[in-house]
């Protein structure tokens, strides 16, 4: 027999995510964004988000069945992201993914959004090496996790204190006058420009942070510091160069991100590390962590970008993964 069908929904932020997956094959992966909404107040709006995901709810389901050229019977469960997110945005895919799994009369697995941001790996690079370590970057969440066994959730190590990793850049490129959202902007910009020539700060890197921070990160005063510098060159006259700016703060992010995880790997005593996250779409990010776990002797494993930003495809993996380990419904049988 075939392995189960898994239809997922993710819908904690402003991305309403559809994905169906059998067993580690993804079958669909439907999206419906309501990022231009939030465009023009430069983050997004908890409102807007929830009001954008029940009205793209149905239309999206339906394009992912299309898709997998599959009909609502064919799905076996029904997978939903329960947390971390905006509470409305939460609430539209909690109550959608009830009503789908009570109407079909099927199992509802709830998740966890960072286990299922780490459980989409297994789409293109099959099952995880575990115990692994994860590093989460997006607009929502910076955090390193001990993965033990992804069907029972992940251990945190560590994460950010302040502004999430994919916030600060979306903050700096607000301030450097790019569009929402910033990340690929700043990404792109950094390209041209020179990685050195600003020193800014690498937030908790410090001996004495270390003691209580060992694995937290900090991006604020470094957007502050950003903020300060590009401040002064106004006040001086000085013409300021975008590119330069974008490539010296986005340094001193994955500077601190990479060396973090690497050293929760040692700490840990694993040699796989997994990226995942919109952050980990960066190009940057991506290279430098190549690097330094090909010099530490660590197996790196990214998904691609399209599924290292939310999805449902993730959310319906990490449903899959939880069948395939015979763990138990949260609903139904
Ligand atoms: O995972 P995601 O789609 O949604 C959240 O859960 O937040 O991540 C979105 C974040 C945004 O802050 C965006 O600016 C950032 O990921 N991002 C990037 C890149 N692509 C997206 N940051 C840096 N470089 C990129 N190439
Ligand atoms: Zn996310």
């Amino acid at each position: 027999m075939s392995e189960p069908i898994v239809l997922g929904i993710e819908t904690s932020c402003d991305e309403t995510g559809i994905g169906i997956v059998r067993g580690t094959t993804l079958l669909a992966d439907a999206l419906a964004s309501s990022v231009d909404e939030h465009a023009r107040f430069g983050g997004v709006v908890p409102e807007i988000a929830s009001r954008a995901h029940l009205e793209a709810m149905l239309p999206t389901i339906d394009r992912a069945l299309a898709q997998a050229q599959l009909t609502l019977a064919e799905i076996d469960a029904i997978a939903v992201t329960r947390n971390p997110g905006l509470i409305g945005a939460l609430l539209v895919g909690v109550a959608a993914a009830e009503g789908l799994a009570s109407g079909l009369g099927i199992q509802l697995h709830h998740v966890d959004h960072l286990d299922a941001h780490i459980a989409v790996d297994v789409l293109n690079n099959g099952l995880l090496d575990e115990p692994a370590v994860a590093l989460l970057v997006s607009g929502g969440h910076s955090s390193l996790l001990l993965v033990e066994d992804i069907t029972l959730g992940a251990k945190l190590m560590g994460r950010s204190i302040d502004d999430a990793a994919g916030e600060a850049y979306d903050k700096v490129a607000r301030l450097l006058e790019l569009p929402f959202p910033g990340g690929p902007q700043i990404d792109k910009a950094a390209k041209t420009g020179d990685a050195l020539a600003i020193k800014f700060p690498r937030g908790l890197t410090a001996a004495h942070d270390l003691v209580e921070h060992k694995f937290d990160f900090s991006f604020s005063g470094l957007k502050t510091a950003v903020a300060r510098w590009v401040e002064a060159q106004q006040k001086a006259g000085t013409a300021i160069s975008v590119s330069d700016v974008a490539a010296s703060f986005q340094e001193a992010v994955v500077d601190v991100l990479t060396q973090k995880a690497i050293s929760a790997c040692r700490e840990a005593g694993v040699g796989t590390l997994l990226l995942g996250g919109g952050v980990a779409a960066n190009s940057r990010l991506r290279a430098l962590a190549e690097q330094r776990t090909a010099a530490a002797g660590i197996t790196l494993r990214v998904p691609p970008p399209e599924l290292c930003t939310d999805n449902g495809a993730m959310v319906a993996a990490l449903g899959a993964l939880r069948l395939r380990a015979g763990r138990p419904a949260t609903r139904g049988n």
